[in-house]
């Protein structure tokens, strides 16, 4: 196992993938580090859906529409999975919001989608997390049912070409101390 740092640091989002299948005990692996993400008082509100069906992942495609540099991928990749978060659960305690932020859901899933983009790059698999699309057009195509929304599609599978790092701001920039 690579050590934490380079997995962190070395993580790309890919957009151009190998013919290649995703062996299902890397699909299970990465499934599994979403089942074990944190998530508000353990609610869990993920939901994943795993596509493989050309057919499906031409529909998720048409949602992203040709401006996303990552439509490509979501054909090209052979498994696309899709994190749907199940609403009024997450920041919510016997139905009521506790917090100014109301659902937390994009938190967990947020969460949980790094969890499988680093276990994925650890597994030399390649990733991309999309959220820049027709949500409506998405949730339909899958299935969603009301009491959940689909939040984001990520293409899985063997990167083909490498993505140069885009800059970060520097530490000091973005880090306060005792006060902001
Ligand atoms: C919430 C979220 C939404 C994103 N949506 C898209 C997207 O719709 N299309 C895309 O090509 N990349 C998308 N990205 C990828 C970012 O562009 C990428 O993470 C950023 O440029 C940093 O590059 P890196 O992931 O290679 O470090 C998204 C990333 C996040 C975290």
């Amino acid at each position: 196992m690579a050590d934490l740092r380079e997995i962190i640091k070395g993580r790309r989002s890919i957009r151009s993938y190998q013919d290649k299948e995703v062996p299902e005990d890397s699909l299970n692996r990465v499934l599994e580090s979403i089942q074990w993400s944190p998530s508000w008082a353990n609610t869990q509100c993920w939901e994943v859906i795993v596509v493989k069906n050309p057919a499906a992942k031409e529909k998720l495609q048409e949602a992203l529409g040709k401006t996303n540099p990552a439509t490509k991928a979501l054909v090209q990749a052979p498994v696309v999975l899709v994190l749907c978060g199940k609403l009024k659960s997450s920041g919510f305690y016997k139905g009521e919001v506790t917090t100014k932020f109301g659902d937390w859901f994009m938190f967990d899933l947020g969460i949980a989608a790094q969890n499988l983009c680093l276990t994925a790059h650890d597994l030399g698999l390649a990733t991309v997390i999309t959220g820049m699309f027709d949500h409506e057009k998405a949730g339909k195509a899958m299935g969603v049912p009301d009491g959940y929304e689909l939040v984001s599609i990520i293409p899985l599978g063997y990167p083909a070409k490498d993505s140069p790092a885009p800059k970060r701001r520097e530490i000091n920039e973005f880090t306060h101390f005792e006060k902001f």
